[in-house]
């Protein structure tokens, strides 16, 4: 059995008034019921953050911010740092989703200082990282997730390890509907976790969850979570409707 316990994450991107938002959340508290051998993470926008807390009190539904600035305060308009962060409830912060590397220029060093800011701070991170499908035509696959997880990973240590969650989100699956196949996935997962040991060591890289995501949905989420290294699914539209994200969660093993 793994020691690993799944992690099932709803990423909630631009969608959502605070009214909405709460609705979900409603729902997914009532709609939930396997907790003990499962973890289950949302990530409302920022404005929906506080308001989702109160939905979600007594409910063992965690929240994540998308994204955060690297500084704990200071002359930096329009950003979110991790102690807002904490502030508000959140246990999590997703770094270096491929729309942030896509249309707002975050980089493996931008993407690192997040992660460092939420890690000094008691937040658990989300890092993801995934190849275009460019690269993956080219052969490049495990080059680019080697460097990237090399830059996101820069100067963290053992010790944050349990604080640490990776997602393989492979680009061209995000949002398309041609989600990986669980070989696909579960050979990226594999590398990433041999990766992470010779990084750390067996042991870190055992415990550290590696999430699957792009294009997660009812009708695949069981056979990606029969794979021996995906330890859960980072859900983008599938997670925006209760009942298709309580399925998700309720994956069959
Ligand atoms: P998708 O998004 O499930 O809509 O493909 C996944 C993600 O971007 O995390």
């Amino acid at each position: 059995m793994s020691v690993r316990m799944p992690l099932m994450a709803g990423n909630w991107k631009m969608h959502f008034t605070v009214a909405e938002a709460v609705a979900l959340a409603e729902e997914l508290k009532t709609g939930i019921s396997r907790f003990d051998d499962r973890e289950v993470v949302v990530a409302p926008p920022f404005t929906a953050i506080a308001a989702v807390a109160s939905a979600l009190a007594g409910s063992p539904i965690r929240l994540s911010a998308q994204n955060c600035y690297w500084e704990n305060q200071g002359a930096f308009t329009g950003e979110v740092s991790p102690p807002m962060l904490r502030d508000l409830g959140c246990h999590y912060g997703i770094v270096g989703h491929s729309e942030r590397r896509q249309f707002f220029g975050e980089t493996n060093e931008s993407v690192n200082r997040r992660a460092r800011a939420l890690l000094a701070n008691n937040l658990a991170v989300i890092l993801c990282i995934g190849e275009t499908l460019e690269e993956r035509e080219a052969g490049k696959t495990l080059d680019v997730l080697a460097e990237q997880l090399k830059g996101g990973l820069e100067g963290l240590g053992e010790e944050h390890a349990d604080q640490l969650v990776l997602a393989y989100e492979p680009v061209w699956a995000i949002g398309t509907g041609h989600t990986a196949t669980p070989e696909q996935a579960q050979e990226a997962h594999a590398f990433l976790r041999g990766n992470l040991a010779e990084r750390f060591n067996n042991t870190v890289a055992n415990s550290i969850r590696i999430l699957y995501g792009g294009s997660v949905k009812p009708e695949n989420v069981d056979e990606l979570m029969a794979q021996p290294d995906i330890d859960g699914a980072l859900v983008g539209g599938a997670s925006l409707k209760g009942a298709s994200f309580i399925r998700i969660v309720d994956f069959e093993e």
